[in-house]
């Protein structure tokens, strides 16, 4: 066990599987307290077991609909009854729906925004009571690659249309809430994944292979939960306290490369033969050439 977040009590969304899964394991062998929640019932208290069997310390609630602000109060409440004022929120639970512009039905956009953007706001508007109290809080907020570059799919497939906005207002939020929160000594930070191989990507990296992920990084691997869990841990320990209003990428280079991936030898061996054709010319013509 390290010592890494040694006293504090951390929430977490989402903590049935996936990535929210993989940090309440290692925050709690950090020494945090952990309050989870998750729709899914079964799973979520798989999480609190095996943090438990790891000899970490975890409760958990469930089923919580973080689109349903009475779900999110209750959750918050719980989490005082159980641990006290907490000093973490860890915002990582999101719900997609896919669809093109003129594919998406409005009921998957106003599902998508809810469980994407407005599950993140109320998890803070109802925890804040709590961080004011105590005088400080620290909020870290999973965004995504989505909300940054391009579509966000191998190819600029197009699907992903509400899931990009969504996350795009995920980062803006966080930038928001580090200004306006900064009075209380609350931080706010996002991290911002690649692919990650989790239970909600598992099936489509298998069907597709993981090669249409990884061409356009510079890290030739998808990614894993702990990938994320690592960089949550930083940000909720106060080896991070000046970092704020930051939104951390996580993507084995995929936007550093604009999703293109390493260097194209192919292309490289065309560009490098005209420039040598371009110095083999008067400078005049090379000119003209352009
Ligand atoms: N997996 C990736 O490639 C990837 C990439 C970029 C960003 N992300 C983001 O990472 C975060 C974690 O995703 P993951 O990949 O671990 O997915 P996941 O589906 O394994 O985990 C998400 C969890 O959130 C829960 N959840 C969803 N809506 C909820 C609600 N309304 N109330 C309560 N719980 C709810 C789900 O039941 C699930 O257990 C999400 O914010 C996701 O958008 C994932």
């Amino acid at each position: 066990m390290g010592a890494r977040l040694e006293n504090k009590t951390v929430l977490i969304t989402g903590t049935a599987g996936g990535q929210g899964r993989a940090a309440a394991l290692l925050f709690a062998s950090e020494g945090a307290r952990i309050v989870g929640c998750d729709l899914k019932g079964e799973d979520n208290q798989e999480t609190v077991r095996l943090v438990r069997a790891a000899g970490g310390e975890m409760v958990g609630m469930e089923p919580v609909d973080l689109a349903d602000e009475a779900q999110v109060k209750a959750w918050i409440d719980f989490a005082v009854e159980q641990y006290g004022d907490f000093d973490v929120l860890y915002n990582n639970a999101s719900g997609v729906r896919g669809g093109t512009v003129e594919g998406l039905s409005r009921e998957d956009w106003d599902f998508n925004l809810a469980n994407e953007v407005t599950n993140v706001w109320l998890a803070v508007k109802h925890a804040m009571p709590v961080f004011r109290r105590k005088g400080s809080g620290n909020i870290v907020i999973t965004a995504s690659v989505a909300g940054i570059l391009a579509a966000a799919m191998p190819g600029n497939i197009p699907g992903n249309f509400v899931h990009n906005v969504s996350k795009a207002a995920v980062i803006r939020m966080m930038v928001n809430l580090a200004v306006e929160l900064s009075p209380h000594n609350v931080r706010v930070n996002s991290i911002s994944p690649g692919i990650i191989d989790t239970p909600a990507t598992h099936g489509l990296i298998e069907l597709a292979g993981e090669e249409v992920f990884t061409q356009g990084t510079l890290t030739k691997r998808v990614g894993q939960p702990d990938d994320i869990a690592y960089a949550a841990l930083y940000l909720a320990s106060d080896e991070s306290s000046y970092v704020n209003g930051a939104n951390l990428v996580v993507d084995g280079g995929w936007t550093a490369s604009g999703g293109a991936g390493r260097p194209d030898p192919e292309l490289a061996q065309v560009l490098a033969q005209a420039m040598a054709d371009l110095t083999n010319v008067p400078t005049g013509e090379a000119l003209v050439k352009g």
